[in-house]
């Protein structure tokens, strides 16, 4: 069997590719055929760079540390044990990663409420996210300059400044303070020099989120406005969509209990989607089987990794061919295509590590029309592109996603506690002997290798959270989404304003036909036409027939009482949304 590397351009569409062009990407290519099982710990199935590097700590790449280039035949991966290595690797750069370079998201445009500040975080910065009198969307560091106060607290007020309402100090767009009520003459005669500035960082608004620049200063803005948004032309580019060439759907956000890297791997590992998400796509008792996967460009530091397989990961599945895409440090485009010249699904997935042990994911799909005309949609755009209102997608998508997240966040855990315990740098422990783990492997390839050192937390970030065993708290909605979210706080106002009206309705409802039934029981007994038994004379009511109205208004009551009862299940979903797979059968 041939190694096969197609060397292609991040952002490019694959099905584009001329198969005739598939070729060897270059001459240091080679391939190794130990049969040692992978294991992803330090000097074991990868190459460690003297000493290690602690995952979650920022340090320059040592001098002399590139990993060589290596690639492998996968024809033996089904059986034990499996080849060594894995990984493709393209050219190697100079130098390290370069984390603080890049454009992150930060948040879906549509689910901010632009009247007042919003807090956000971005490698274990805390920041105020608001929008000015322009009409753009500014980050600072989420402090005022004065006592340093947050700004996320703050008020946005109708001259498009932002209040720092503790002491009134107003800051503009760029940071700097337009008003200061407590100085003698207005800061605008102030020499410039002497003026106060909160922490100003570059943002971008594309394809409805916003980016946030994490350095700050003319040199980054500058670098900001030349460096592109990760991701693809048919999502990012809105005029892409008004041609119908491509249709992205609604964004959904949600702060995840656990790393950014734990998040890539369950990204680019298609093999869990029918066991963890049983029920909801696929079945974990049937669906499961062997796949392989190609790269497809090859591992380097600067534009991640692709692979692509062929054959369905499920079985029963119409996905015909899928590939996994990593562009770091914050994107994921998973492209699948049923049948040839059909519409192309993407789910685009970025991930931004928000604090040590929680990641920020921004999700949404997008459909590249092919060139069949009509073709038949994705079966996964029912997920992302139906009528029904955001807030529901959005509960759903956070039902799907919970039922990773306590794998996720316990496997992080764990992680740690080995790496704490063998006094390890790397991830330990892990045995991938099927190819289906192959674009994980890679991943943490990059990670461990080409990362720089991995997610360079800024000083004074919090520390990692222990494990959490309870689910009410694991699996808290409101404080990872709808806090943030201005869509579900309506819905939830609503649901709660319904939930009170009809509770109210339903005690009107049984109220009234027991007032009518006694009304009407009191005028039979008055007029002697119930047949009382003597023994139970003083029960006349429960002798007399119910008039229609009466048994009407308490049947509408019972009812109202129920739908009462389900709009409170729904207003404590908006704040914890539990799953169990020991439930979910
Ligand atoms: S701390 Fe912000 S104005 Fe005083
Ligand atoms: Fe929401």
């Amino acid at each position: 069997m041939t190694t096969r590397v197609v060397s292609l351009p991040t952002g490019t569409s694959f099905w584009k590719v001329n198969r005739a062009r598939v070729r060897s990407r270059h001459g240091r290519v080679t391939r190794l055929h130990s049969k040692r099982p992978f294991c992803l710990a330090a000097g074991r199935g990868v190459d460690s760079p003297a000493g290690g590097r602690p995952s979650h700590t920022a340090h320059a790449m040592p001098a002399g540390s590139t990993p060589r280039a290596v690639a492998t035949d996968v024809s033996d991966w089904d059986t034990r044990p499996a080849p060594a290595d894995s990984v493709e690797q393209g050219e190697v750069e100079e130098g390290s990663f370069q984390w603080t370079k890049h454009w992150y998201p930060i948040h879906a445009l549509d689910h901010l409420d632009p009247t007042r500040p919003h807090h956000a975080m971005l490698l274990g910065r805390d920041l105020a996210l608001w929008r000015d009198g322009s009409g753009k969307w500014q980050c600072f560091e989420d402090f005022c300059p004065h006592r340093l106060a947050p700004l996320s607290e703050g008020r946005v007020e109708a001259d498009g400044s932002l209040l720092c309402a503790y002491h009134g100090w107003r800051f503009e767009g760029s940071g700097k303070c337009t008003a200061l009520p407590q100085a003698s003459k207005p800061v605008s005669e102030w020499k410039p020099s002497q003026v106060p500035c909160a922490v100003s960082y570059p943002t971008k608004e594309l394809a409805g989120v916003v980016f946030v620049w994490p350095e700050s200063g003319p040199r980054a803005a500058e670098e900001a406005a030349a460096t592109a948004v990760r991701g693809f032309p048919e999502m990012l580019d809105d005029e892409l969509q008004a041609t119908g060439k491509s249709t992205r759907s609604s964004w959904a956000v949600r702060d995840l209990p656990y790393g950014w890297d734990f998040f890539m791997e369950n990204a680019l590992d298609p093999a869990h989607v029918p066991v963890s998400h049983h029920n909801f796509v696929g079945n974990r008792y049937q669906d499961p089987t062997f796949f392989n996967l190609d790269t497809v460009r090859p591992l380097t530091p600067a534009e991640g990794v692709a692979h692509r397989t062929d054959r369905p990961f499920m079985q029963k599945t119409g996905m015909g061919t899928t590939v996994l895409d990593f562009q770091p440090p914050c994107f994921v485009r998973i492209a699948a295509r049923e049948e040839e010249g059909g519409p192309e699904s993407n789910i685009c997935l970025y991930a931004t590590p928000i604090k040590p042990g929680y990641t920020r994911a921004i999700v949404c799909q997008t459909i590249v029309n092919g060139d069949v005309k009509g073709g038949k949609k994705p079966a996964n755009s029912v997920f992302f592109q139906n009528a029904l209102p955001k807030w529901i997608n959005h509960m759903f998508g956070a039902l799907f996603v919970n039922q990773d997240s306590v794998f996720l966040h316990h496997q992080e855990k764990i992680v740690e506690h080995r790496l704490r315990a063998k006094n390890v740098k790397t991830v330990d422990g892990y045995d991938m002997p099927t190819p289906s783990d192959k674009a994980v492997i890679a991943f943490r390839t990059w990670y461990e290798r080409m990362s720089g050192g991995g997610v360079p937390w800024a000083p004074g970030s919090p520390p990692m959270p222990p494990a959490e065993r309870d689910p009410e708290k694991l699996y808290n909605l409101w404080d990872s989404h709808v806090r943030h979210c201005s869509i579900c706080k309506a819905a939830l106002a609503k649901t709660k304003l319904w939930q009170k009206a009809v509770a109210v309705a339903s005690v009107l409802c049984l109220f009234a036909g027991i007032a009518t039934y006694s009304a009407s029981a009191a005028a039979a007994v008055a007029a002697g036409s119930v047949a009382i038994p003597s023994n139970i004379a003083s029960l006349p009511l429960l002798w007399h027939t119910p008039p229609t109205s009466s048994l009407w208004a308490v049947v509408a009551g019972a009812l109202l009482a129920v739908v009462a009862w389900q709009l409170k299940r729904l207003e404590r979903a908006f704040h914890v949304l539990t799953f169990s797979h020991a439930d979910n059968h």
